[in-house]
């Protein structure tokens, strides 16, 4: 299994878990590390290709994660490194494919739940979900168009929309307990917005159910299937780390807050009401489907 941009959250989460299942795992970065028994690390540029190409000679899969973190200010320079980061970086994989004698049987490139528009009304699945507008969609939008621009015969392509992973080490989850912890736990905006989450080891075993269902390709919504209101979520997380009192966070709050810690609040106010119908229909089971279920595990 090779993992582009595999040093971060997500792919840290998942090199654990598919070591566990007996994989080798070979992690393009830009950055030195030391191999381990079982992840060797190749050094790449994400623009370029050179050497690490061979890496991908015979992969069973490729999962694509690269890209630089959209937690931060949507500066010029921030904005055009979240495109660049994303879409060089499944180009320069598509043109090593390309060389390559024995490609990659299956690529997974991760996607955005974000696609969608900002929805209270009703839940957005990959039929009949409605795209929306704005920089972070069109973001998403040209990173899968980039990702399917070009079909190769011998590599199956499936682009994960995912949702806002929770997991123990790193993600959003951390910096919500904190607020709760400090008592600043209540809602957040008008707190009608809905939270689209998914546990990180239902990501591992949706991409795991995505490697032995050799039938799935195209595009899945990888989000737990009931998305709560922000509201019922800060209730959620108050009543498990049992503090009574959350104060609520109003907008105006919210903007001077992520102007302090150098955030967008677009991360928090954005209503992400996102269903995986295709995963439930072509027979995946959630191991983590309600909020409550996943925060209680990630405690
Ligand atoms: N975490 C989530 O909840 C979530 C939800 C939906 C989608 N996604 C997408 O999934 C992918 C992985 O997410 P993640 O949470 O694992 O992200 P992450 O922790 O920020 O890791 C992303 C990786 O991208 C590489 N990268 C390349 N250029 C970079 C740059 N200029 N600045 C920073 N990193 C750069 C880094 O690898 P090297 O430094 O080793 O090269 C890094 O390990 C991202 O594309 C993200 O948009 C994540």
């Amino acid at each position: 299994m090779v993992i582009a941009g595999g040093t971060g959250f997500l792919g840290k989460s998942l090199s654990t878990y598919f070591v566990e299942q007996g994989y080798k795992i070979i992690i393009l970065s830009r950055t030195h590390h030391l191999d381990t028994a079982n992840i060797q690390y190749v050094k790449w540029d994400a623009e370029n290709l050179g050497s690490w190409t061979t890496a991908l000679e015979k992969a069973s899969v490729l999962i694509n994660l690269n890209g630089k973190s959209v937690d931060c200010r949507y500066t010029p320079e921030n904005k055009q490194k979240i495109y660049d980061t994303r879409i060089n970086a499944t180009h320069i994989l598509q043109k090593a494919c390309k060389q390559l004698k024995h490609p990659p049987a299956l690529w997974i490139n991760a996607a955005s739940a974000t696609i969608y528009r900002h929805a209270t009304d009703r839940a957005m699945d990959e039929q009949t979900g409605e795209l929306g507008t704005g920089f972070s969609v069109d973001v998403c939008k040209k990173w899968e168009q980039s990702f399917f621009q070009e079909q190769h015969p011998k590599i199956r392509k499936v682009a994960l929309r995912i949702a806002i992973v929770f997991g123990k080490k790193g993600g959003a989850l951390a910096p919500l307990k904190q607020l709760v912890k400090k008592g600043l736990g209540g809602k957040q905006g008008s707190g009608m917005q809905y939270v689209s989450w998914l546990h990180e080891k239902d990501l591992a075993r949706i991409i795991d159910f995505v490697i032995q269902h050799k039938d799935t390709a195209g595009v899945y919504n990888a989000a737990a299937p009931t998305p709560v209101q922000n509201i019922s979520f800060m209730k959620k997380l108050r009543k498990l780390y049992r503090i009574p009192f959350g104060l609520a966070l109003p907008t105006f709050a919210l903007k001077i807050g992520a102007w302090l810690i150098q955030t967008e609040t677009e991360l928090i106010l954005k209503s992400r009401r996102v269903v995986p119908t295709r995963l439930l229909k072509e027979g995946f089971r959630f191991e983590y489907p309600t909020i409550e279920e996943t925060l209680y595990s990630l405690k």
